[in-house]
């Protein structure tokens, strides 16, 4: 019981700070003035990735905006609905924001499979990586959502942090660019440090949220178990 309480501790931390990244990521753009976020998305993404990237993102205005704004106020509802004193306190907000919520994994999957097949940084192999988590995200949301339909509350916790963990792996890619360029001093090939981060963030992101699930699961039994005997 402490392990899991300590884990879900962390994992919240966790999901604040990739939050925070995530959500500077979204709005910067739109927030900052333009010559602060061409000098920051140079600090953190690189020279490459904001003069080929940035651009073409923006020659796509409609889609840009959907996948900018909803996948922020995405990240924001997320970080509320995985909070247990929010989803006690507030169980009728914590129904409408969750169907909110399943909406803009929708949004968030379809629009970034449209950017990867229209202006896609790391060419036609980015692909890969995009469609398999993008329909791995629906999956996972409608899992979540029959799972919630029949009452499983705990098989729809479990889906609908995997959906989640998608979404916030997001942020986790950003921080596998910045570490593998600084690490290499900006030596590598930009689109391949692009399509190993795709890759690598979103199955650490995965795989953590899964030790979760699995651990929570498991405590889940040991106490029905303790039920049984008693
Ligand atoms: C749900 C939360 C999500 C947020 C907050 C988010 C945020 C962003 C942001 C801010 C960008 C613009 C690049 C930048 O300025 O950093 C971007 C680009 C992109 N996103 Fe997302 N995203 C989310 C989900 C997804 C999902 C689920 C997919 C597909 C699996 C996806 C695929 C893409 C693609 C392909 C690009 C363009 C990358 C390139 O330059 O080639 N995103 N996303």
């Amino acid at each position: 019981m402490k392990n899991i309480k300590t884990l879900h501790k962390a994992g919240y931390a966790a999901a604040i700070i990739l939050t925070v990244i995530g959500v500077y990521a979204c709005l910067s753009r739109y927030v900052l003035p333009t010559s602060t976020h061409i000098w920051l998305s140079n600090i953190l993404y690189g020279p490459e990735y904001t003069q080929k990237a940035l651009p073409a993102l923006a020659s796509k205005p409609g889609i840009e905006i959907v996948h900018r704004l909803l996948g922020a106020i995405y990240l924001i509802i997320g970080l509320l609905q995985f909070s247990p004193r929010f989803r006690k306190q507030r169980p009728r907000l914590h129904k409408t924001l969750g169907k909110i919520f399943m909406v803009f994994s929708i949004t968030a999957a379809v629009s970034g499979m449209l950017f990867a097949v229209l202006v896609p940084f790391a060419g036609f192999l980015e692909v890969f990586p995009i469609f398999t988590f993008a329909f791995f995200m629906l999956y996972a949301t409608y899992r979540a959502y029959v799972h919630i339909r029949r009452g499983e509350v705990m098989a729809h916790r479990e889906w609908i942090a995997r959906s989640y963990a998608v979404g916030l792996g997001i942020a986790t890619i950003r921080v596998m660019v910045l570490v593998i360029n600084y690490l290499t001093a900006f030596k590598l090939d930009q689109p391949q440090v692009v399509m190993v981060s795709l890759w690598g963030g979103w199955v650490l992101t995965l795989g953590a949220v899964e030790v979760y699930n699995q651990m929570l699961h498991a405590e889940q039994q040991k106490k029905l178990r303790a039920k049984a005997v008693v």
